[in-house]
């Protein structure tokens, strides 16, 4: 069975074909970063004309690079949420009125499902069940990931995602936007104990996390130093972000540990663009090897927002028994993890 996979929840245009038997045949991407930058973050409005201009053409794209026609599209499945709702509407309008035009199911997906399984499609791929910790710019979850359909949220964040710190302080430190990369490449020209910026929810049995108060501290060490007198220097910045990165792998890290142990589970998996931390990577390579355990990274296209995650949790439902109600849908830009099989 080949499933068409469509993803329009935020800011990057996914789509692929994946096939029961054979994986991924076919996958095209447009990131919309480039456009949303001039404004230091995503603007919805602009989110969603942009995915409008984007999902037939790649569709297109993906169907030449499988050699295949859209007579050989099995079934469709949509991000159908959480997420942006006006984008979201955009992938799941386009989505079932494929679905409708060919007389083929059209599926809808939860997007952190997709990301859960995403790394599925990896060769080696991880073996299940296995603990999921999901770092990007929208989400902060720990969940345990027992098969496909049955998913337990162990901890997520209270208020911002780890991505949208790195964002945060990235603008805080005057680099650009998405931050990530940004501030973690000028961690590594910071001096270890310069400054020093709090580690949330880090004690305890919690694995909730919080980083918005963070955010404000790394304002408050920008304000402190302009106050004392002078522009904030390049060491500084440097400083300020090594000791960012050090307080979010810290609680990450520890977190992880903690939901790996409380689990049982031997396997950790890291998706979401913040996975592409060197920092984090390290650390949680260490750690783990004191647990006896392993820790998987997927390829980082299969860990930031993709067509093929979408397919592949379709292709999933599908085989559970969902069926598409044709040419009736609406999207859930809330939606539980825990009830990814209600709609
Ligand atoms: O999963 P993703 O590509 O998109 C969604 O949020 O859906 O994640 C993007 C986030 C951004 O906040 C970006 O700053 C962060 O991942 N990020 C990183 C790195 N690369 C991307 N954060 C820390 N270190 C990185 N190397
Ligand atoms: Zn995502």
């Amino acid at each position: 069975m080949r499933v068409l996979g469509i993803e329009t929840s935020c800011d990057e245009t996914g789509v692929a074909l994946v096939d029961s038997t054979a994986g991924l045949l076919g996958q095209a991407l447009h990131s919309q970063i480039d456009m949303h930058r001039a404004y230091g973050g995503v603007v919805p409005e602009l989110a969603s004309r942009d995915h409008i201009a984007r999902v037939l053409p790649l569709i297109e794209e993906v169907l030449q690079q499988a050699q295949l026609s859209r007579a050989d599209i099995d079934a469709v499945a949509v991000t159908a949420g959480p997420g942006l709702a006006g984008a979201l509407l955009v992938g799941t309008s386009i989505g079932h009125a494929i679905g409708f035009a060919l007389g083929k199911p059209a599926i809808n997906v939860h997007h952190l499902e997709g990301h859960l399984l995403s790394p599925l499609l990896a060769t080696p791929a991880p073996q299940l069940p296995y603990v999921a910790l999901l770092v990007s710019g929208g989400h902060t979850q720990l969940l345990r990931t027992e098969r496909p359909g049955v998913y337990e949220l162990l901890g997520e964040t209270l208020d911002d995602a780890a991505g949208e710190a790195f964002d945060k302080t990235a603008m805080l430190l005057g680099l650009g936007y998405p931050g990530g990369p940004a501030v973690s490449r000028l961690a590594q020209f910071g001096v270890a104990g310069a400054v020093t910026l709090p580690r949330p929810l880090l004690n305890g049995n919690s694995l909730d996390f919080s980083f918005s108060g963070l955010k404000t501290a790394v304002a408050t060490a920008v304000k402190k130093i302009e106050n004392q007198g002078g522009a904030v220097c390049e060491q500084d910045r440097a400083n300020i972000a090594r000791e960012f990165v050090e307080a979010v792998v810290d609680v990450l890290a520890t977190k992880s540990m903690h939901a790996l142990r409380t689990t049982q589970l031997r396997t950790l998996v890291v998706a979401g663009g913040v996975g592409a931390n060197t920092q984090l990577r390290e650390r949680l390579q260490r750690e783990v090897k004191k647990l006896g355990a392993a820790v998987f990274f997927p390829p980082l296209q299969l860990c930031t927002d993709n067509g093929a995650m979408i397919a592949l949790a379709g292709l999933h439902r599908l085989q559970r028994g969902a069926v598409s109600q044709q040419g009736v849908f609406e999207v859930r830009p809330r939606w539980p993890i825990t009830a990814v099989d209600d709609y």
